[in-house]
């Protein structure tokens, strides 16, 4: 008897590309009716990819969408994804993550900037006069990987194997493996406050030294509240791709966070010990010089997902 042929493994977005130099995050609200359109580039996407990215192959092009929960339900004639939920708003005794519209999000990035304009450019073409932009954040790696505080950011994000596990929908949503539910926020620093704190202070709230990145075990830092196990003290991690973003002239300095992982309790965990804090910590200090503007949820389905959405039938 012939075996049977194996089941064809769903093949994720490229969530799990590696930090770039440069990204665009595009959050955008799907106008009423602009759905279909809206389908149409979410199944091209992957060829608008390849088509600006070709000709540089050194340059990482990459982007993701996400659909966010209300959405969902307009673009896609199939079931929610198990934890697709609207972000969750968290009001602390000092800090708010509030939660902000977003129906799509795209997560473009590349070793140069001018490629994820490039693409960018030739989405916002397709999607004009259906969709409405939420938010534009244009980010760049700073010096030698830190965020505007001054600090190395992304260390402690997983790799390989532990990246993929930590990140990609597996048996717990067979309908939606190698999907990826993704959290964003935009902060906004008070560089002026942040400076004026001694090095050996900025050091206790991130929990890591500035200059030589050496980790710190200091109670109620950042990196302390972040650190989150199973009850079999197994790490539950998530893949971020932070992204300084700033306009000198201005005066405005901010990190865009994003992370990525198969639930987003684990993310959700992490956000209540930053801003309801955890045991004797009351937040996350380094909430006192960074305000979180926006907060959305979103699950970047499988990539062959998306191109079969051009073949649904019109709502
Ligand atoms: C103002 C925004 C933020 C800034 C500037 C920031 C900065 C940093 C820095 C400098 C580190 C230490 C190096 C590293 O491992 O990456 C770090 C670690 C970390 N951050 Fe953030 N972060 C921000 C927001 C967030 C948010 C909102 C979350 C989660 C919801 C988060 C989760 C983490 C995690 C999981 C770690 C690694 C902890 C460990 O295992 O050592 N961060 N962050």
């Amino acid at each position: 008897m012939p075996t049977p042929a194996p089941t064809p493994q769903p093949v994720p977005q490229p969530v799990l590309s590696p930090l770039t130099r440069a990204s665009l995050f595009l959050v955008l609200t799907v106008d009423p009716g602009g759905e279909p359109a809206v389908r149409e580039l979410l199944a091209d996407l992957a060829g608008l990819r390849r088509a600006i990215g070709f000709g540089y192959p050194d340059a990482q092009l990459s982007v993701v969408a996400g659909i966010g929960s209300e959405a969902w339900d307009r673009l896609v004639d199939r079931p929610r994804p198990a934890e697709l939920h609207p972000f969750r708003e968290l009001r602390g005794a000092r800090h708010h993550a509030p939660a902000t519209p977003g129906d799509l999000l795209l997560h473009l990035r590349a070793t140069r900037q001018d490629l994820c304009f490039s693409l960018g450019t030739e989405i916002m073409n397709r999607l004009r006069g259906h969709v409405a932009v939420a938010d534009e954040v244009a980010g760049f790696s700073y010096l030698d990987q830190r965020d505007l505080l001054g600090f190395v950011d992304g260390t402690e994000n997983p790799v390989g194997r532990e990246a993929a596990d930590a990140v990609l929908v597996g048996e717990q949503d067979p309908a939606y493996a190698g999907g990826s539910y993704v959290v964003v926020q935009k902060y906004l620093h008070d560089l002026d406050a942040w400076n004026r704190l001694p090095v050996e202070q900025q050091e206790q709230i991130i929990g890591r030294r500035k200059l030589t990145n050496l980790e710190l075990d200091t109670p109620g830092s950042h990196v302390v509240l972040n650190t989150i196990t199973d009850p079999d003290g197994t790490e539950r991690k998530i893949l971020r791709d932070n992204m300084p973003f700033g306009s000198p002239g201005s005066g405005e300095f901010g990190t865009y966070f994003i992370g990525y992982a198969r639930t987003p309790e684990v993310t959700e965990e992490m956000l209540r010990h930053m801003f309801l804090g955890d045991g004797p910590t009351s937040h996350d200090r380094i909430l006192d010089f960074s305000t979180a503007v926006t907060g959305t949820l979103f699950f970047a389905p499988p990539a062959d997902f998306l191109e079969d959405l051009a073949d649904q039938p019109a709502s």
